[in-house]
């Protein structure tokens, strides 16, 4: 048996202990590994290389992804599926292991009804996949945001300024919030609950006039204004066009609320965006270990011929759920959990 393994997406710490996982286990049951290149792209061109221990030996501790990854959409791209059927062919790859995101799994459970051969693993550092507890990458993203939240608060408390600190996440707020929490923030904005910048500012002003000289907003990077608010009336993107998969490239409401802050409050106001920091990296123990056993998962789909399905953690247990059920759903942070943890530090 021979399985084509590939990444696609945006990077995510953990991609490289996931890679070393399935080829580590195929290998011990006979099978032979091959890593398609740049994701999609890399099937769509027949540019690959064979996986053997040798090349995964040690390459969990990195982060990135050792077969390189892309956005390409193989549904939007000319003869996209036959090109995928023309490489399955040359290749003789009998089953194809894509591990990503809502899309790239989305695209993976497309070519399974196509009546291709696939299995999924989930990766985001998003973790706004239904259907798995946890995404690897994750808990990398939140640790990483919580040491730059531990960092601007002591800038921030000797100035006596407000810091506003950019977290991504895209359309969910889950890592804004759990770093967040973890990281002391005063007033947390996710996309999950559109703010009121009226009722931001009074919070900051309320804070200042108690002696609070300083104070740390975490923002998500698609977080929005409330509905008929003349200020932001959407998120905040960095440029208007969209990629294969339809998603907008957000960005840059700190700097909004920065601004904005400093105007309304008067107390001096900066912003920090950690972008691509949170994806870059060494992966933390406990991505390491997920993205291990959702590899070892791929493999255990593959020797019982359960095609069509992806690899999730449902507690503590790695479980297998449909690619159908699994893409194409956004997880998003229950507003009732925002409220039960915001609402000790600032009253929500
Ligand atoms: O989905 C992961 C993610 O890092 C989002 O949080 C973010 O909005 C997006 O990717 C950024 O994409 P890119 O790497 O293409 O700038």
């Amino acid at each position: 048996m021979r399985i084509g393994i590939l990444t696609g997406g945006g990077d995510c710490p953990g991609l490289n202990a996931t890679i070393r996982g399935i080829v580590t286990q195929g290998i011990k049951e006979g099978y032979e590994i091959i890593g398609f290149l740049d994701g999609w792209l890399g099937v769509l061109e027949n540019r690959w290389e064979r996986l053997t221990e040798e090349k995964v030996e040690d390459i969990h501790r990195e982060g990135g992804t050792i077969l390189h990854t892309s956005r390409t959409n193989p549904f939007k791209e000319e003869r996209g599926l036959e090109r995928i059927k023309d490489t399955l062919r040359k290749t003789e790859v009998d089953v194809l292991v894509a591990i990503g995101g809502d899309d790239t799994l989305g695209v993976a459970g497309k070519l399974y009804e196509e009546g291709f051969k696939t299995i999924g693993v989930p990766k985001t550092i998003d973790n706004d996949l239904s259907s798995t507890d946890y995404t690897f990458g994750f808990d990398t993203a939140v640790n990483i945001a919580v040491e730059a939240m531990d960092r601007v608060h002591t800038t921030a408390k000797s100035h006596r300024r407000v810091l506003v600190v950019e977290i991504m996440g895209r359309h969910a707020g889950w890592v804004t919030l759990e770093a967040g929490i973890g990281g002391g923030a005063h007033l947390i904005l996710i996309p999950e609950v559109p703010f009121d910048i009226e009722e931001v500012c009074q919070t900051l002003i309320k804070r200042k006039d108690e002696g609070k000289s300083y104070s740390l907003v975490a923002v998500a990077e698609g977080a929005k204004a409330a509905k008929g608010s003349k200020f932001l009336s959407r998120e905040v993107v960095k440029e208007e066009k969209t990629d294969a998969f339809g998603n907008i490239l957000l960005g840059g409401i700190a700097r909004v609320l920065e601004k904005e802050i400093a105007k309304r409050t008067g107390i001096e106001a900066r912003s920090v965006t950690l972008g691509h920091l949170q994806r870059g990296g060494r992966p933390s123990a406990f991505d390491r270990f997920l993205a291990t056993r959702f590899g070892i998962k791929a493999i255990e789909l593959v020797k019982e011929r359960k095609f069509g399905q992806m690899a999730a953690l449902r507690g503590t247990e790695i479980i297998s759920v449909p690619l159908k059920e699994a893409a194409g759903k956004t997880k998003h942070v229950p507003v009732e959990l925002y409220q039960e943890t915001g609402g000790l530090f600032w009253g929500k």
